[in-house]
This record gives C-alpha cells, sequence and structure tokens, in this order.
C-alpha cells in the first residue's frame, strides 16, 4: 500500500517481513526490515531510491498507483547498496527521459554494481534541483556508511531524506514512528546503529553539526529502513548525537563460552561480584547469543570481561568473532578483562587481552586463568574479580 508521508510526498517501498539476515549472514534483522522508497510530485517528479531486487515488480506498481512510470523526470540514487538500487535496472529500461541523480561517488558505485551505462548527473553538497515550488538540496554523506552516501533535503515540505542514517530493520504495519512499538522502535534504532555506525561516530557528529548548521525546518526525517520519523523527528537525530559519544552506561558484560563449564562457572562468579558492588552486569554466552545482540550489550557497557577456555593454544572458535568486532567496530570508552581456564598451557587469556590492545581497549585488571576445574578459592578469586570490575564501572 503507498503511504502518503506529506503533501505530494509518497512512501513506495517494500514491507520485507521475512527478512532475517542481512549482509549475507553478516547482521540479524529479528523483526524483518523495510525499504523504503519515495516519490515526490512537483512540476518536476522525483522518485528517491529504490528496493531490492525480487521486489521490483511491487515497487513499480506501487510507484503507478501514484502516477505512470513515464511522468518520472528524476531518479536520485542516494546509495548504490543492493537494498536500495536493486530495482533500477528494470526501472531504467522501461524509462527513457528521467535523469538519474548521484553523489561522484555514487558515480563509481553504482557502475560497479551493474555494469551498466546509465547517464549519470552527479551532484555535490550544497547543489540544488529546482522541481517547482519545491527545491531539493544535497548533502553528501561519505562513509555514513558507503563513500557514495548521501543525503536529499526537501524544502517546501521539509522532509529529510538521509538514506541509510536514522534507518532501523524493523517490519511493521504502520509507517510511522508514532504508530509502533516504542520499546521495539528504539532496540532496533540503536542495534541498528551500534552493528553498522559506530566506527563511523566521528562522522556521525560532523554530519550532525553540519545539518544543524544548514539551520532548516525538518517536518520529517524519511530513511531508507524502517519507519517514517514524523512525531519528533528530531528524537532521532539527538540519539544519534548521544550515541556517536560512546558514553558508556555503569554496567559490566560478561562474555563467555565453555567446554566444560570451568569456565561458565568462573563467568558466572564474576557476574555476581560485580552485582555485589551495586553496578549492573550480565553474563552471557557467546556460542548460543546472537552476535548483534552480544555487540548492543558490549556497545552499552564500560566493562568488557571475555572468557574462553584455551583449545589449540587460543580462544575457543566461537569467541573469535566477537574479538574480530571489538577491533572491526572500534569500540571506544570502554576497558576490557579476559579469564578462562586452561589445563596445560593457558595461551586464551594472552589472545584475548592481545585483541583488546588491537582494538585500543585497555586492561581493567589483569587476565585471570583457572587450572581444571574452579575449586571454592578459585571461585571466590572470581567473586573478587568481579567486584573489581564493578567498581571500575562506577568509579
Ligand atoms: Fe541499507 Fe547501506 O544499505
Amino acid at each position: 500500500m503507498v503511504e502518503k508521508v506529506k503533501e505530494d510526498v509518497y512512501w513506495v517501498g517494500f514491507v520485507d517481513w521475512d527478512k532475517r539476515e542481512f549482509h549475507g549472514h553478516e547482521l540479524s534483522t529479528h523483526r524483518g526490515t523495510t525499504y523504503n522508497s519515495y516519490l515526490v510530485l512537483d512540476d518536476k517528479n522525483v522518485l528517491i531510491d529504490s528496493v531490492k531486487s525480487e521486489f521490483t515488480e511491487e515497487w513499480l506498481n506501487k510507484i503507478e498507483e501514484v502516477l505512470p512510470l513515464e511522468e518520472i523526470d528524476y531518479v536520485i540514487g542516494n546509495h548504490a547498496e543492493v537494498d536500495h538500487s536493486g530495482g533500477f535496472p528494470e526501472l531504467f529500461d522501461r524509462l527513457e527521459e528521467a535523469q538519474f541523480i548521484t553523489s561522484s561517488r555514487g558515480a563509481e558505485t553504482f557502475p560497479g554494481h551493474y555494469g551498466e551505462d546509465w547517464d549519470l548527473q552527479t551532484v555535490e553538497t550544497g547543489d540544488t534541483l529546482d522541481i517547482g515550488e519545491k527545491t531539493m538540496t544535497f548533502v553528501e554523506a561519505p562513509m555514513l556508511h558507503w563513500p557514495d552516501s548521501m543525503f536529499v533535503y526537501l524544502d517546501g515540505a521539509n522532509v529529510l531524506f538521509p538514506n541509510d542514517a536514522f534507518g532501523q530493520h524493523y517490519a511493521t504495519a504502520h509507517r510511522f514512528n508514532d504508530q509502533v512499538n516504542q520499546e521495539e522502535l528504539w532496540q532496533e534504532a540503536l542495534k541498528y546503529y551500534v552493528n553498522i555506525l559506530t566506527p563511523f561516530s566521528a562522522l556521525v557528529k560532523r554530519k550532525i553539526e553540519e545539518l544543524e548548521e544548514l539551520d532548516v525546518p525538518v517536518d520529517v526525517i524519511a530513511p531508507s529502513h524502517g519507519v517514517i520519523w514524523r512525531e519528533e523527528p528530531m528524537q532521532i537525530v539527538e540519539k544519534y548525537a548521544q550515541w556517536a559519544e560512546q558514553e558508556a552506561e555503569e554496567r559490566v558484560v560478561v562474555l563467555y563460552d565453555t567446554m566444560w563449564e570451568a569456565t561458565r562457572k568462573m563467568a558466572d562468579e564474576i557476574g555476581r561480584g560485580v552485582a555485589e558492588t551495586g553496578a549492573d552486569c550480565k553474563v552471557l554466552p557467546a556460542a548460543t547469543s546472537d552476535r548483534n545482540d552480544l555487540l548492543v550489550e558490549i556497545f552499552k557497557a564500560a566493562v568488557v570481561a571475555i572468557g574462553s577456555p584455551t583449545l589449540n593454544n587460543g580462544v575457543l572458535p566461537t569467541i573469535t568473532p566477537l574479538l574480530e568486532d571489538l577491533r572491526g567496530l572500534g569500540f571506544k570508552n570502554k576497558q576490557g578483562a579476559a579469564f578462562g581456564s586452561y589445563g596445560w598451557s593457558g595461551e586464551s587469556i594472552e589472545e584475548i587481552e592481545d585483541h583488546f590492545e588491537k582494538s585500543k581497549i585497555s586492561l581493567a585488571a589483569e587476565g585471570l586463568k583457572c587450572k581444571w576445574q574452579p575449586d571454592d578459592e578459585d571461585l571466590e578469586r572470581c567473586r573478587e574479580y568481579g567486584r573489581k570490575l564493578g567498581k571500575k564501572v562506577l568509579d
């Protein structure tokens, strides 16, 4: 169903209730997603972004509920990633006259994906497109989250189309932020930020400052995934400004995997020790928890304790992806702690600490080892370790 966003502005996207993994198998999307595309009508009609290729037919049908395809004058591609561009080849096969507009880096990414020689017009920050009573202003947003990413501001309707920024992987029956479950919405908005935008937090801060300097009224923020922010739209911008600071909460997250329960017992006791200090704590099994959800817990915590027994002179393979994410996402304002049981060599602690160092995460405490199964004395050492970590986050 087509949805009216504002007078002469329509949502013509696709709600993908079925989506459970994004970026291949990299990102879990427990609540599905949407691919948002928009039509702006004026003397010149403009189509903004597309959908994944398998939903092209539904997308084109929605557009045609509003106007015949041949009446589209401009097509804006804010970002070439296939979830927003998959319908373009079919569209351009059918359209002869429409001008395709993208950022200068989009002139590399669109042909790079489709090998097509589309007639591209590139724009830069500050360029405008007069479409009648309304004007579009382009704002390049490189690395939010691809080099080609671009925002469009629609003057006259006061709508910001920021593509991936301010989105959520959240399939819903209704299109607007005031119509959906708020707890779910904010969970998905944060998970999206943590897993996609954390490495670019400095750029997020700068882009928000740039938007503030534009000093334009924003009635609606219409991202390319999830719900459209029409009720207090700037609340998501304020959240992004806060998340970009990466200020940790007074909490410890204990992530572990275990072979014969020894490291699990250590994790539990560390958690008890943290709780005794009054600090908040979660103890989470890495192998059976969703990796992207664990990253949200890491994002929130001031101290990240990671536990693994030693296997083959290193950590359990189930722990390795988290260690890689610590480096790749570049979390700030965190301290780390490593623990685990061992039988004869015990290299897991050093390997985890080595990853903390590579991730520029300082140690909250020296690593804690336990040989074979922890006895009462070992468990008390674990509780004391937890108390130490708890006090760190309360400092
Ligand atoms: Fe939603 Fe970067 O694509």
